[in-house]
């Protein structure tokens, strides 16, 4: 057996956990088996419950420093896991990564300013940028087969019709794509003909499955560096969301300083004890747990497709390269609007993420970060509910 048991399944109901506590007032019943919210069902490492508990022990809870080992860490962790050299005063701190989103959209465009994203995509996207009064500008991915790629022609119309940011999601939830070099190069190299900044979010950026690397924008070259603002967290990778810590990278001096000045402006650069005594631990001793949970989520991954392909349920999928997320068309369904969701949480009882959401009618995103067995429950009942359609 694997020193780490991702099988085991843990009782989160009564933890305060939204993914399951949450059911009755997303999806109006507690009867249905949640696979939404971007959270895992596994423990974190065991290093990083160990560091807590002892953190806790402690009793006192004051005002917390973020110290050298908390910046080695996360710098070690990007040079070890992406090839990235970053100086420890390109970094700050946030309490999460859509909050560093909002920031860098304060500090970097003024209300009605275009920012650009592209859908499907992570609906704290949307949010972000609308409920700051900036102007979207939408350049969707278009499918090629099954496959997601970037409508780059489409992409350089917009940047040209003067776009102040471009919000980029790398690798993509939910769509699940890791950009290649020569697909960030391409974004790249429009942004800085256009004059437009990138906010890089690269929160899923330690999930990516074997034979396929991630690379950070800011990494690519000093021209994209000066541009970028990078956000990446342990939330996602060590199932610490809970905790509230994120850290973005700048390396560009002037565009630092003017994070910096929105980030103290809104008294917001200190983090929670918890969550810079579990971002040491995660970074430090984690990875062999993350490379075993790479390995069980990838089977997962495996698992769904074959499955869906195999069952002939209708639902259209491919293999995501990174990320927990699978992005089912459910086109073939024939259900439109509410009645998607409302099938899936009804008559199917699993809690599925409506596509809507993202910006994309007719698909649902499902979380397979979850014990086999549940993952394979979450199917039969799908396939059950369709088969009595
Ligand atoms: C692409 C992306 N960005 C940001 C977040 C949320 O990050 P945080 O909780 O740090 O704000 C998520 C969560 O699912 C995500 O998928």
């Amino acid at each position: 057996m694997d020193k780490f048991d991702f099988d085991q399944i843990i009782e989160r109901q009564g933890t305060g956990a939204e993914k399951w506590d949450g059911r009755e007032n997303i999806f109006g019943s507690e009867d249905l088996l949640p696979m939404w919210v971007a959270d895992m069902d596994f423990a974190s490492p065991p290093e990083v419950v160990t560091a807590l508990t002892a953190r806790a022990a402690h009793g006192i809870y004051g005002y917390p420093l973020r110290g050298d080992g908390f910046y080695q860490a996360a710098i070690d962790w990007l040079k070890r896991r992406h090839g990235w050299n970053v100086n420890r005063d390109w970094i700050n701190s946030a309490p999460g990564v859509v909050s560093a989103i909002s920031i860098a959209l304060q500090a970097f465009t003024s209300p009605g300013d275009k920012v650009l994203i592209q859908p499907p995509v992570y609906p704290g996207f949307f949010s972000a940028v609308q409920k700051s009064g900036r102007n979207l500008v939408l350049n969707p991915l278009r499918q090629e087969g099954r496959r997601y790629v970037i409508d780059f022609a489409d992409l350089e119309a917009k940047l040209a019709s003067g776009v102040k940011l471009f919000v980029l999601c790398s690798p993509h939830n939910p769509v699940g794509r890791v950009w290649t070099k020569e697909e960030l190069v391409t974004l790249g190299e429009l942004c800085l003909k256009h004059g437009t900044l990138v906010v890089a979010d690269e929160i899923h950026s330690d999930l990516v499955f074997l034979r396929k690397r991630h690379i950070p924008f800011a990494s690519l070259s000093p021209e994209f560096a000066a541009i970028a603002v990078t956000c990446v967290s342990p939330s996602k990778t060590f199932n610490v969301a809970g905790l509230a810590t994120a850290l973005t990278v700048i390396a560009e001096s002037r565009m630092r300083a003017r994070y910096e000045s929105v980030l103290k402006a809104m008294h917001v650069e200190e983090c929670n004890i918890f969550g810079i005594t579990a971002l040491e631990a995660a970074y430090r001793h984690g990875e062999a747990w993350l490379d075993s949970l790479l390995i069980y989520l990838e089977t997962n991954a495996d698992f769904l497709v074959s499955f869906l392909r195999q069952r002939n349920c209708g639902i259209e999928v491919e293999k995501p390269e990174a990320t927990y997320l699978a992005w089912l068309d459910c086109r073939s369904l024939g259900l439109k609007g509410a009645n998607l969701p409302e099938f899936f949480a009804s008559k199917a009882k699993v809690g599925l993420s409506d596509g809507r959401r993202f910006g994309e009618q007719g698909f649902m995103r499902l979380n397979f970060a979850c014990p086999r067995a549940l993952l394979e429950e979450g199917l039969e009942r799908i396939e059950a509910a369709i088969k009595l359609k």
